[in-house]
């Protein structure tokens, strides 16, 4: 079986987020089950200059607009096809905005020419290559399942995840007639999504199957708090909808083998790992002492709640913990941490920016990761900390609340605890959270049997790989 993905980031391409690491992992799983997955990804800079050699796989005369080429490398294992469209993608900044941080104006055009070659990749523009699914990613791959399912030839079957309902692509009417859909696409079926042109809306209408990457957040967006606008659409997909919580790629994430820190170790060596918070401790000139290290890594939003973090700088340390923090995003978090920070330059250690390595050798040599999100469709961080044994405390949502397992009582004492899960998401809980894993912490004994258990769960893609193969296989049985 073939499939096409379709993706705005892939690691480790090009990633701002989750996205790219699981459009970098999931095709290597999905291997093992016989699915044989190139993805389709933007020509931007970074991408370009990775490519090494490439061959023209296909040429578009005209990609809304402009002229387009395909060209098909092999990087890091991944079979890509990139989008070389330099009007589109050949231009300063990250991958949706300019050098100063705004979205590119033209964003509509960029992603709609992704998802349109995706489509047309799907009916067999490059020849040898006729995939069975195109399975697209988030807002900028949605359109792929519109354009397909509004042709009148033979396609492939579609699905669309969505990585994170916040972002949907919407945009003012007056594009529609640019995207070169039939007319009668703008409506309720259609793209149309309350006079404007939603990309996702459409998508989510169009694909045969939806997926979300957790069960608990499929739960979640059928509902008017989760569903930003979308729920009753959402609602109506029924069983089409389907959670399936995100791996990680423990090749790249393996304590025992990973390059970037300075002292490898496994659950039973779990000693070695002082060395790397004493590394932590030195690149971030914290004060060596004997409490715990809490960290974060993570785009410094709304949605991550690292607002309460930051609330809470100077409890952590009036407790003895010691906090770093790795990020970047609203002004208004970096401000606050950078304050913090400059209160207690020996106690909280702030990075504002992004540092892959950086964030593996936090995960390596913290104590626990601060997971104090409004809403996370998976969350990736809580399972690179259960893989390092550095214990995540998480709110009670979402993908959060399907991978970590509370020390609650009963988890405790049967040894299967991995983590501290706690709600609402306010600073409030967040404090009695911090204390509740203070406690366990204390006791050394049963933090080393909580680091255990996290090392030990299965945070790989074995499992949710099977289920998108199942779901593949289950979609090529149903009639065209
Ligand atoms: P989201 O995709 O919503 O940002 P996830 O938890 O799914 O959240 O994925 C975030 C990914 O980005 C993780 O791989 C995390 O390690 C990484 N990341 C986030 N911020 C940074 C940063 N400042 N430096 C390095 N890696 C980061
Ligand atoms: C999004 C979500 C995050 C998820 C990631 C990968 O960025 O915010 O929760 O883990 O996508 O699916």
């Amino acid at each position: 079986m073939r499939a096409l993905a379709v993706a705005s980031e892939v690691f480790p391409l090009i990633k701002t987020g989750g996205l790219a690491d699981v459009a970098g992992a999931l095709p290597g799983a999905l291997a093992e089950h016989g699915i044989e997955v190139a993805t389709l990804v933007p020509g931007y800079p970074a991408v370009m200059r990775q490519l090494g050699e490439t061959r023209l796989a296909h040429r578009f005369d005209d990609l809304l607009g402009a002229p387009a080429d395909v060209l098909a490398a092999r990087v890091g294992g991944l079979d890509l096809f990139v989008l070389d469209v330099p009007e589109l993608y050949d231009r300063l900044g990250g991958p949706y905005t300019d050098a100063g941080g705004l979205d590119h104006p033209d964003n509509w055009r960029r992603f709609a020419a992704l998802a349109k070659a995706g489509a047309a990749i799907g009916q067999g523009a490059i020849a040898g290559f006729q995939p069975d699914i195109v399975h697209s990613h988030d807002w900028q791959a949605a359109l792929a399942p519109v354009y397909l399912a509004a042709s009148n030839r033979p396609r492939p079957k579609t699905i669309l995840t969505i990585h994170n309902l916040a972002f949907q692509g919407n945009y003012p009417y007056n594009i529609f007639p640019q995207l070169g859909l039939p007319p009668t696409n703008w409506s309720i079926e259609g793209v149309e999504y309350y006079g404007n042109v939603g990309f996702l809306k459409g998508g989510l209408h169009a694909c045969d199957i939806a997926t979300t990457v957790s069960p608990t957040y499929a739960d979640e967006i059928v509902t008017p708090e989760g569903g930003m606008g979308l729920d009753g659409l959402l609602q109506g997909r029924g069983e089409r909808l389907v959670g399936i919580v995100n791996g990680i790629d423990t090749a790249v994430w393996d304590p025992q083998t990973d390059a970037a820190i300075a002292k490898p170790y496994a659950a039973r060596s779990l000693r070695e790992r002082a060395h790397n918070k004493r590394a932590l401790e030195g690149e971030f000139g914290l004060r060596r002492e004997d409490g715990p290290i809490f960290a974060v890594v993570s785009r410094l939003t709304w949605q991550k709640g690292l607002d309460l973090v930051a609330d809470i700088c100077d409890d952590l340390v009036a407790r003895g913990v010691r906090l770093v923090v790795v990020g970047s995003g609203e002004a208004m978090i970096e401000g606050a941490f950078l304050a913090a920070h400059a209160r207690h330059p020996d106690l909280i250690g702030v990075r504002i920016g992004y540092d892959e390595t950086l964030s593996h050798r936090v995960q390596a040599g913290a104590d626990a990761i601060l997971i104090p999100s409004r809403f996370e469709p998976c969350g990736l961080t809580q399972l690179y900390g259960l893989r390092y044994g550095c214990i995540p405390v998480v709110a009670k949502v979402g993908g959060l609340a399907d991978t970590v397992i509370d020390a609650n009582y009963a988890a405790v004492s049967a040894d299967a605890a991995t983590g501290v899960i706690f709600s609402p998401p306010s600073a409030g809980a967040l404090l009695k959270a911090v204390d509740r894993t203070l406690r366990l912490y204390q006791d050394q004994k049963t933090w080393r049997k909580m680091q255990n258990a996290a090392m030990k769960a299965d945070v790989s893609w074995r499992k949710s790989a099977k289920l998108y193969a199942d779901l593949y296989r289950d979609l090529l049985r149903e009639q065209p």
